[in-house]
């Protein structure tokens, strides 16, 4: 016992962290230590009772946090005080390109789960869109490494300051559903480190994330729950990772593997990792008593056991043993205008002509509104990301709410989900309805279901399903004033774009949804989202699909190596749907010419880029001004050009401000495979400057001499 303190050292967290670490460790029997690697419960792992040790706690999403479910089972515990705030799906977050809305979101979601007393968020997730197809896309932030690499740093400090550790998922290559479990994927490193790590080295370096999960798949033939190239290679010796590495669950195969090829806490085993529940043998987890067994045996050194214990111990005293740590808030107003916030701040303006939006009140006396999505809860669906919200608005009873004592609102579903796309009476229910509407909305899009944006199951096609594009095209014919409001985690096909005027894309928007719509179409607030990944026309228009493979078998190649995305678009010269980086506002944005602080650098010098934007409409607005670098000649093929950096501004109307960014080297590096490093080929480059991807306002030239 110290002499200063009544506690033990690993008890007083006035101690330097790994002097507690070690001496708890000290304290542990194997028994303990072993238990400590694996599930005791469905979401929870042991302790250790005996040195007041608490157990560890995780909780699903990366939205909000997961009802209480049975100890042993999937099914819910039907707790009556677990109902939660369900922010807007992570492809929301994304689309407001705005930090200081992901520093809101990870902390008030991490609120919650410290109220719930949760201690691991099982989230947040950020693998790369890399096709449209796949079913967990709404979970993650979209296909620029570089978005979702600002995007996640804030989300992460945010939920980690209230004493929760973020968990970010699922590291790496899981960007399908289909096979994930069984899948190996082949990619070149170059893409892995240019595209499919970054967002998880900016949460592990710059986030300082306490714990990762590993992914289902697998990635040169180990699955990535256990994998020497992920997990012992990039993730500890290159990026230097103290946290605890969690397996998906159902993700462990093999004892030594897990014993040595770096994971630290196995969960879910013995179940397919979502639904069927089984009353497993904890014994039985390849970390449990074969682990055991092992180390008794000699047969593995009891260093790798304390090791992980070290991960695990550091976790518990940053959060659970953290005696500083907030008490966390839940269900609050607040954390409901958070979200409402964040939807806001998300939904995207996508094609306005005639400028049919915001809603004149005083011009319309009719409104109807047609689909499934406007009645839709959706924050339920989808997987594990599933919640029990405390509450959810739908977007006719938002928008009833907004407008009702002034316009008359209508409603008729339009289409059924369950059909098999006859829906010949409800449509032409709303035919006629439409006829003598002074405006339609149609609310539909993708609903959680399964192959709709959901766990487990990739989408089929491109396409809208139940056959909403129909429905659209019989619409528009009876009534010009259309608008569509497309509620998805994925971009979808659009084949009637040029027959409405009208476009939003609202994402999955949870518990405020219908406000935060409303607010939108109504122009109570001014829209200011942009996409977070490019909408093409056909599904052979996204490198995955035209290269392949995809879904692959056992083995899939990303033959399209780093042209995901815009990347691939402008590569081939596809003339996209809606572009990356795309969306409109009630108010219009000029961009003056943009300078820069010299027209050589060399390696260690910093480029200051500056240039004047102004609002030169009738209205306050966002507008994110985005920053790409192009390498005008290099002796590798690179990308036309790439985000480096984004900076999302308000101005009043016909306000000016000056918009400055710092590109520095590192923003001008590819990564070489043979090095195995990042590299900056002196020559010409530029920097552009616009409001989206395809609509560059600004460029200016400089050379980059050798150092
Ligand atoms: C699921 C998901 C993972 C989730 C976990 C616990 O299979 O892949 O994202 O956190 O299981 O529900």
């Amino acid at each position: 016992m110290d002499a200063q303190s009544d506690f033990p050292v690993y008890q007083d967290d006035s101690k330097p962290m790994e002097e507690r670490i070690e001496d708890a460790l000290h304290r542990m029997t194997l028994e303990e230590k072993v238990a400590m690697c694996h599930a005791q419960s469905k979401f929870s792992s042991a302790g250790v009772p005996r040195l007041g040790i608490p157990d560890n706690w995780a909780t699903d999403g990366p939205h909000g946090i997961r009802a209480e479910g049975l100890w042993d089972k999937w099914d819910q515990a039907e707790w009556t005080n677990d109902s939660c705030i369900a922010f807007p799906a992570l492809t929301c977050l994304a689309a407001t390109w705005n930090p200081e809305m992901s520093l809101l979101y990870g902390k008030s979601i991490g609120e919650e789960a410290r109220y719930r007393n949760k201690n691991i968020l099982l989230g947040p997730g950020v693998n790369i869109y890399r096709t449209p197809l796949n079913g967990r896309n709404f979970e993650y932030m979209g296909e620029d490494p570089l978005l979702a690499s600002r995007m996640v740093v804030p989300y992460v400090r945010g939920v980690q300051e209230n004493g929760v550790a973020a968990c970010v998922k699922h590291f790496a290559l899981n960007n399908q559903e289909i096979n994930r479990h069984s899948v190996n994927v082949n990619v070149s490193d170059r893409a892995l480190y240019e595209i499919y790590l970054p967002a998880f080295k900016a949460a592990v370096q710059e986030g300082q994330a306490w714990a990762v999960m590993g992914a289902y798949n697998l990635y040169k033939g180990q699955h990535c729950c256990h994998n020497q190239y992920l997990l012992n290679d990039i993730l500890r010796r290159e990026w230097g990772f103290d946290g605890v590495v969690i397996s998906d669950w159902g993700g462990t195969y093999d004892t030594k593997q897990a014993a040595y090829n770096g994971l630290d806490m196995e969960f879910g085993t013995g179940t397919n990792g979502l639904t069927t529940g089984v009353v497993n043998a904890y014994d039985d987890y390849f970390l449990s008593k074969p682990f055991l067994r092992m180390l008794q045996a000699g047969e593995i050194d009891e260093k790798i056991v304390d090791d992980k214990v070290r991960n695990i111990l550091r976790m518990v005293f940053r959060t659970n043993m953290n005696k500083h740590r907030p008490w966390g808030l839940f269900g609050t107003a607040e954390h409901a205008l958070t979200g409402r916030q964040i939807a806001q701040e998300g939904i995207v303006l996508l094609q306005n002509k005639r400028s049919l939006l915001p809603i004149d009140l005083n011009g319309v006396g009719k409104i109807l509104v047609v689909g499934e999505n406007a009645l839709k809860m959706m924050t339920v669906g989808g997987g594990s990301s599933s919640l029990k919200a405390k509450y959810e608005i739908s977007p006719l009873d938002g928008l009833r709410k907004r407008v009702g004592n002034q316009v008359e609102v209508v409603y008729t579903p339009g289409y059924i989900s369950r059909s098999s796309g006859n829906n010949n009476e409800v449509t032409a229910e709303a035919i006629e309805l439409a006829k003598d509407a002074d405006l339609v909305i149609f609310i539909g899009g993708l609903n959680k279901d399964d192959f709709q944006d959901c766990e487990d199951s990739d989408r089929k096609n491109l396409g809208l399903p139940y056959g909403q594009d129909q429905v659209i095209e019989e619409l528009s014919k009876v009534n010009k004033n259309i608008v569509v409001v497309i509620i998805s985690g994925n971009a979808v096909a659009m084949p009637w774009i040029d027959k409405v005027p009208a476009v939003v894309q609202g994402w999955y928007l949870g518990t405020e949804a219908g406000n935060a719509l409303a607010s939108i179409l109504v122009g109570d607030v001014n829209p200011s989202g942009k996409l977070p990944m490019t909408y093409g026309v056909n599904l052979n228009d996204y490198g995955s699909h035209a290269l392949g493979e995809y879904p692959g078998g056992k083995e899939e190649t990303y033959h399209e190596g780093i042209f995901v995305g815009y990347r691939w678009f402008e590569k081939q010269k596809i003339r996209p749907l809606f572009p990356f980086g795309h969306g409109l506002s009630y108010t219009t944005f000029s961009y003056g010419k943009a300078s820069a602080s010299s027209k050589v650098i060399t390696g260690s010098d910093e480029l200051n880029v500056s240039l004047p934007v102004r609002n030169t409409g009738s209205r306050e607005g966002k507008e994110v001004v985005q920053l790409y670098v192009r390498d005008v000649k290099s002796s590798v093929e690179r990308p036309y050009k790439e985000l480096k950096a984004f900076r999302k501004i308000h101005l009043k109307a016909g306000e000016e401000k000056h918009v400055d960014f710092t590109v520095t080297v590192d923003d001008l590096k590819y990564f070489d495979e043979e090095k195995h490093d990042w590299i900056a080929e002196p020559g010409r480059f530029e920097i552009l400057i616009g409001s989206s991807s395809a609509d560059i306002r600004s460029v200016v030239g400089f050379e980059l001499k050798q150092q």
